[in-house]
Formats: structure tokens, C-alpha cells, sequence
């Protein structure tokens, strides 16, 4: 018995795999990249550019245009125009035809923008070929079958398109967040003037050659890049009917104060501190995964994220000492191994604030467990965090972090751990692990959160709608829901 334990250790300790990094021999990217508008490439008006970098390494990948009003101004009029004179009037079936072959075109290139997604966001290449790319052609697939049948979704609602949606992205999921937003947007006859993160512009400018090979009537999709300056004046130009929004809660309010008082329309998905619940009856093995999944899946840059642990006592000690075996097990470093489990954190201001809230946890008393694997000494990495014993008035806590951080505390009662898991700014999202059907829905009806997964996390499917209460935002994207925000009726 003694030597099969001293065998394991040596497994989990010893034994590694050998590098197997994804080619990027086929990436082909331009030095410098312009202004997608009216469907061609334009320089900025602005003259400026800015460099656009690979986190995992600190290279520069490219020069992306910063556009400034004029150039919001040129991309707004584009969408406007080609709004008024081609894609309100082309009937409902030329429309998700148009949609569909942007779903196939992106399907035939899903290795090439798996690759960029990775060199250009850290993520690992595991997640941006098996989960972001896929999932960002299955949302273009899933609203081009929605665009004819606007009718049957709002039986004598009589749908009517808005016009010209401008919408604003974050950097976790960029092509994925761009699928979200564009994909609804045509299917109900708008008009789109998109704008990624300025950490992650690249996937959005494939998308927008993508988009152009497609065929798609100039000026219905507009891509151009820049910092918050741009995105305000995309929300704040006149001609905009419709502005979406996913990132920090902070710009969330700053958008919803600057369009207070026009008839714009607005969804907002914003932070979130999400609860997953760990009950004395779940599959332990099965729910160590999920914490795992909840937590580390794309280096915590999940607003969603299950950062907020929550497990029940008397499996307390079981729970955490094999979290902390796995997690002694996730590799960290280069995003383009097909064995990374942990990527590169997307920016330098991003590992800062992580660092940032690692220290006020341990300032705040909580005990801090971190895997001791080894990490890149270029990049921006951060090995996955532990914290145990943190109590509900703790930042670690309270605040959204959106790093590979895990606040863990225990429970007794179901009263207790709603209480506990609602007592937070935010309502996005949850996990709840029990072996009992009535656990959950009791839970799911109970837990303020707009997404709750039951016995799994971090699962997504273009049918199933998303979005967030409280300071999380609101508004739905996905699923027949989503159509809404883009609709009057
Ligand atoms: P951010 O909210 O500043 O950036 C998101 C997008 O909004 C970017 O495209 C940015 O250029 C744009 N933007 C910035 N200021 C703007 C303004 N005044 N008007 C219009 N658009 C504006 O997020 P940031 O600074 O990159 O991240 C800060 C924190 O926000 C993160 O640490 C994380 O906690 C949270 N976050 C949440 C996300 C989510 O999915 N809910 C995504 C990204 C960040
Ligand atoms: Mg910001």
C-alpha cells in the first residue's frame, strides 16, 4: 500500500508530457491593420495606430488603426446607409443566407482563427478550437435559421427591425463576444458598427475579411478598433438606435448615464461573482472538475466564472484536498500547447490586478494555497489560486477579480448558502452540485443569478439565453430571447 501512494506522488510530480505546440505556420497577418467600413479596409482619419500584442510573449503581432469620431462618424453613416437602402429591404430569406455563409466560411477557417484567438488573447489553444470557435459559428448558424422566421417567434407582434446597433466588446471571448452580438443583429434587419478590446482586435479583423469574402452588402457590418474613447462616441452618435454593451460595470453605468434620455436601446452584460455550490451528496470527483472548470477555464476571465466557492462542511476537507491535488496537475504557460491547461492573462493590467487582489486576500487574513508549477518567465502568467477560509465581508470575496483566483467558504444549511451566495452585487451566473433533483430546483428558483448550472458549469449553447441581474447588467443574448433587444414590437 505504502509504495502504491509513493508511485502516485511520483505520477503527479514527475511525470510530464512533451511540448506539442499548434502550428502557426498558416497565420498570415498583415503588419498593419485599417478600418473595416463601408466593406473595405480605410485608413483612420485619426492617422493614429496602436500596437497589438501576444500576451504569452510580449511580441508584437501587429498595428491595429485607433479610429476617432470622424471615423465613428464614417462607420455609423456606412451602417446607416446600407440599413436604409439594402439589408431593411432584402427579404427575410436573403438575409440569413447571407448569415449562413459567414457560419461556413468561419467553420472552413476555424483553425486559423483558433490560432490568432490564442496568440492574441493567451487563451489555451484547447479552449478557442473546442469552445470559442466553434461556438462563435454555431451562434451565426443558430440566428441565420431565426432570420426568416421572425414572424413565428413573435406570433402578431409584428417585429420590427431599429437600425443601426453599435456594439462594444470585451477581451475574454472576442470572437465569441462578436458572434453574439453580430449574429443577432443581422437575423433581425439591423445594421452593426462593432468595436473590439484593444487588447484582442485581431479575430475581429479576420472577421471582417471573413465578412467581406462573404459576399455581404457593403456597410452592414462595420468593424473598427480603439480604446473606450472610440467606443463612447460609437454610443453617443446620434444615429445609433441600439447599443450593446458586455464588459466592466463601470462602463456599463457610463454607458447607461450617457444614452439616459434618448430613445436608444441598450443591453448590458456585465461583471459577475458567481456562487458554485458544492452539497454533501454530489459526486465529489465529478464536481472537483467543475470547480476546476468554473474557475480556471480560460484563466478566470469568465464573467461568469464560478469564483465563489461554496461547499458543504462535513465534505469540506474531502472537497479541497482534492482540488488541490488537481490542481497541482494543471500545466501553465504556452497558450498554443495542445497540453495547456492554463494560458497567458490577457494584459499586463490584468495580471496587475489579480496580483492586486492575491495581496489584499492574504492582507485580509484568508489562507492562500497556490499550485507550485512552473511558469513562462516572459508573458503575463498567473498560477491558479486557492483561498481558504474567507469569510462574506471579504473583497476576495465581494469583488470581481477575473483571474485564475478562488474564494473557497463553507455552509451547513440550504437557507444558509442562498443567503450567503445572494448577498452580492452581482447575478450572473451559478453552479449547484447535489445528487437530488429537488435541491435544485428549489436552488435554481431561489438563487438570484440569470444562468444556473446543475451538476456542470460553464456549458453554452446559442439556444440558451444569458444574461445577469443586478449589477450584472440586463437584457438577454442568445436563444429566441436575444432577438428582443433587437426588435420593437
Ligand atoms: P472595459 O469595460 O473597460 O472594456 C470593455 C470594452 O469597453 C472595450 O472594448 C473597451 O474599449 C470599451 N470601453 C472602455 N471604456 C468605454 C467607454 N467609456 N465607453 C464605451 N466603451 C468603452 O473593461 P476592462 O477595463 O478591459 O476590464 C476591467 C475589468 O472589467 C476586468 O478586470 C473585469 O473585472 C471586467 N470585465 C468584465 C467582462 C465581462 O465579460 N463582463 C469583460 C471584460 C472585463
Ligand atoms: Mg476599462
Amino acid at each position: 500500500m505504502k509504495k502504491e501512494e509513493n508511485i502516485t506522488n511520483e505520477f503527479f510530480t514527475d511525470w510530464k508530457y512533451a511540448p506539442a505546440p499548434e502550428s502557426t505556420d498558416h497565420i498570415k497577418l498583415k503588419k498593419q491593420y485599417d478600418l473595416f467600413i463601408n466593406g473595405k479596409f480605410v485608413k483612420p482619419n485619426s492617422k493614429k495606430y496602436f500596437a497589438t500584442i501576444n500576451p504569452a510573449t510580449e511580441e508584437k503581432l501587429a498595428e491595429v488603426a485607433e479610429a476617432n469620431e470622424k471615423d465613428v462618424d464614417l462607420a455609423v453613416t456606412s451602417a446607416k446607409n446600407a440599413y436604409d437602402k439594402v439589408w431593411k429591404k432584402m427579404p427575410v430569406k436573403e438575409r440569413s443566407k447571407y448569415i449562413f455563409r459567414i457560419a461556413r466560411l468561419m467553420q472552413e477557417r476555424a483553425r486559423e482563427f483558433a490560432v490568432i484567438e490564442s496568440m492574441n488573447g493567451g487563451k489555451s489553444i484547447r479552449e478557442s478550437r473546442d469552445a470559442d470557435i466553434p461556438l462563435a459559428a454555431n451562434h451565426f448558424f443558430y440566428y441565420a435559421g431565426w432570420a426568416d422566421k421572425l414572424d413565428y417567434a413573435f406570433p402578431n407582434k409584428k417585429p420590427q427591425s431599429l437600425g443601426v446597433a453599435a456594439q462594444i466588446i470585451p477581451w475574454n471571448f472576442p470572437l465569441l463576444m462578436a458572434a453574439w452580438k453580430i449574429a443577432p443583429a443581422l437575423a433581425t434587419g439591423n445594421t452593426v458598427v462593432l468595436k473590439p478590446a484593444e487588447t484582442t482586435p485581431l479575430t475581429a479583423l479576420k472577421l471582417a475579411e471573413l465578412i467581406r469574402d462573404s459576399g455581404l452588402p457593403d456597410g452592414v457590418v462595420n468593424i473598427i478598433t480603439g480604446f473606450g474613447k472610440t467606443g463612447a462616441a460609437m454610443v453617443n452618435h446620434p444615429k445609433v438606435n441600439k447599443v450593446a454593451f458586455t464588459g466592466s460595470t463601470d462602463v456599463g453605468k457610463l454607458i447607461q448615464k450617457s444614452i439616459a434620455g434618448t430613445n436608444k436601446k441598450v443591453t448590458l452584460e456585465l461583471g459577475g461573482k458567481a456562487a458554485n455550490i458544492i452539497f454533501d451528496d454530489a459526486p465529489i470527483d465529478q464536481a472537483v472538475e467543475g470547480i476546476v472548470n468554473g474557475i480556471f477555464f480560460n484563466q478566470g476571465h469568465v464573467c461568469c466564472a464560478g469564483s465563489r466557492l461554496f461547499v458543504q462542511e462535513n465534505v469540506a476537507d474531502i472537497v479541497i484536498s482534492k482540488l488541490k491535488q488537481r490542481l497541482e496537475t494543471l500545466i501553465v504557460g504556452d497558450p498554443l500547447d495542445k497540453n495547456t491547461d492554463i494560458g497567458a492573462i490577457n494584459s499586463k493590467e490584468q495580471l496587475n490586478k489579480i496580483n492586486e487582489y492575491i495581496k489584499i486576500g492574504v492582507d485580509e487574513g484568508a489562507e492562500m494555497y497556490q499550485s507550485k508549477c512552473a511558469i513562462p518567465s516572459k508573458g503575463f502568467f498567473c498560477r491558479p489560486t486557492l483561498f481558504l477560509h474567507t469569510s462574506q465581508s471579504h473583497r476576495i470575496v465581494q469583488e470581481e477579480i477575473f483571474g485564475p483566483v478562488l474564494a473557497i467558504q463553507t455552509f451547513r444549511t440550504i437557507e444558509e448558502v442562498i443567503e450567503k451566495a445572494n448577498n452580492i452585487p452581482y447575478g450572473l451566473s451559478a453552479g449547484v452540485w447535489t445528487d437530488k433533483g429537488s435541491k435544485i430546483f428549489n436552488l435554481t428558483s431561489k438563487l438570484r443569478a440569470g444562468v444556473v448550472w446543475a451538476n456542470t458549469y460553464n456549458k453554452f449553447d446559442p439556444a440558451s439565453p444569458f444574461g445577469g441581474y443586478k449589477e450584472s447588467g440586463f437584457g438577454r443574448e442568445g436563444g429566441l430571447h436575444g432577438l428582443m433587444p433587437y426588435l420593437s414590437f
